[in-house]
């Protein structure tokens, strides 16, 4: 009997320890405060950092203060790679990423990378709210430890040069130019017909200053938040990728919040990305303004069809290949069912 006894007390408080212990219990999590530290690798004048701060302001709101949230912006915790990791372990809760830096925890986000997945920059807006894109995507990452929770847009990448003049695709040869340290990012300036320098953004300013590289490719904000256009005094509109900043999570402690403040969070990340779309394109004028006005950089127009065409078979791999075809799939139907829906308007 006491044998029976003593069975019954232990299981009675094993069960109970384990509902205090475990991140699901919904009256342990409303009680606790969730810190959450944030890393990006943008300086705080960037757009990025301003809407990340929209982020945050909303959420404590909503969470009366339960949920805090600490940015580190300017790569001070480390490179995009780094944080990702971080992000992995829980070192750091959430982390602001570029796509083509998850390439290699989910093959799915190379299609990003992938030159001319998107026709326009306003498709592309349209295509990424989407649930269906945003669960293919976002969730892809689960089995790794962390989620994706929201995007923003990163803008246009296009090509710059210190010196080299460029027309059309041919123009690339034997030009060594920077990408993200991303396979997918390697084989784009390769398709294109030049020569791929992975390296982190932080390295880009100098790299180019020193002639390790002739070129960058990317947004016209690289110009001035990232003095790029100190060095570079030709841009050219190649419009070959559209690749967006991931905010991404750790799963662990996204799952151990309530219900509600899952919600909260969520909804103030999508909130962020809305309020970001008004804040990019007001600064990516401001930036091409002072990069011509105070640099003295050049915007040019290029034979844009010469760059698509060349990248053809690129494309062609992608829509074949078994870890990107139905991703694939899915953007393009939502792209071509938005572009139906605005003939009708
Ligand atoms: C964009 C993106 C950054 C990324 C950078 C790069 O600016 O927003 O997250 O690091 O491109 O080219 O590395």
């Amino acid at each position: 009997m006491k044998k029976i006894l003593t069975i019954f007390v232990s299981a009675f408080f094993l069960v109970g320890m384990l509902a205090i212990a475990s991140p699901q219990n919904n009256m342990h999590a409303k009680e606790k405060t969730t810190e959450i530290k944030l890393a990006h690798n943008q300086p705080t004048e960037h757009p990025v950092h301003k809407s990340l701060k929209i982020f945050k302001e909303r959420l404590e709101k909503k969470s009366q203060g339960k949920i805090k949230v600490s940015i580190y912006p300017n790569g001070q915790l480390g490179s995009e790679r780094e944080a990702i990791e971080m992000t992995q372990t829980n070192a750091i809760q959430m982390t602001k990423v570029s796509a083509s830096a998850l390439e290699s925890f989910s093959p799915s986000y190379s299609l990003f990378s992938m030159p001319y997945l998107f026709e326009s920059q306003e498709n592309f807006r349209h295509v990424m709210k989407k649930p269906k894109v945003q669960d293919a995507f976002f969730n892809s990452t689960g089995d790794k430890g962390f989620l994706g929770i929201t995007f923003y847009d990163a803008g246009v990448r296009n090509i710059y040069t210190k010196n080299k003049e460029i027309k059309d695709n041919s123009d690339l040869k034997g030009v060594k130019i920077r990408v993200q340290p991303s396979k997918t990012s390697v084989d784009l300036i390769k398709s294109l017909g030049g020569t791929p320098t992975p390296m982190d953004y932080g390295e880009v300013y100098t790299a180019m200053q020193s002639g390790v590289i002739d070129a960058a490719e990317n947004n016209e904000t690289s110009l001035t938040t990232n003095s790029h256009g100190e060095v570079a005094k030709n841009y050219y509109y190649t419009e070959h990728a559209i690749v967006p900043d991931i905010l991404i999570m750790n799963k662990e402690t996204f799952d151990g919040l309530t219900k509600q403040q899952q919600k909260w969070l969520k909804d103030a990340a999508a909130y962020s990305t809305e309020k970001h779309e008004v804040i990019w394109d007001k600064e990516v004028k401001k930036a091409k303004k002072t990069a011509k006005e105070k640099l003295g950089v050049e915007f040019h127009k290029v034979d844009k069809s010469s760059f698509k065409k060349a990248s053809e078979s690129l494309r062609e791999e992608f829509r074949e290949t078994p870890d990107t075809k139905d991703d694939y799939k899915l953007i393009e139907k939502e792209e071509q069912r938005y572009e139906e829906s605005q003939k009708d308007h």
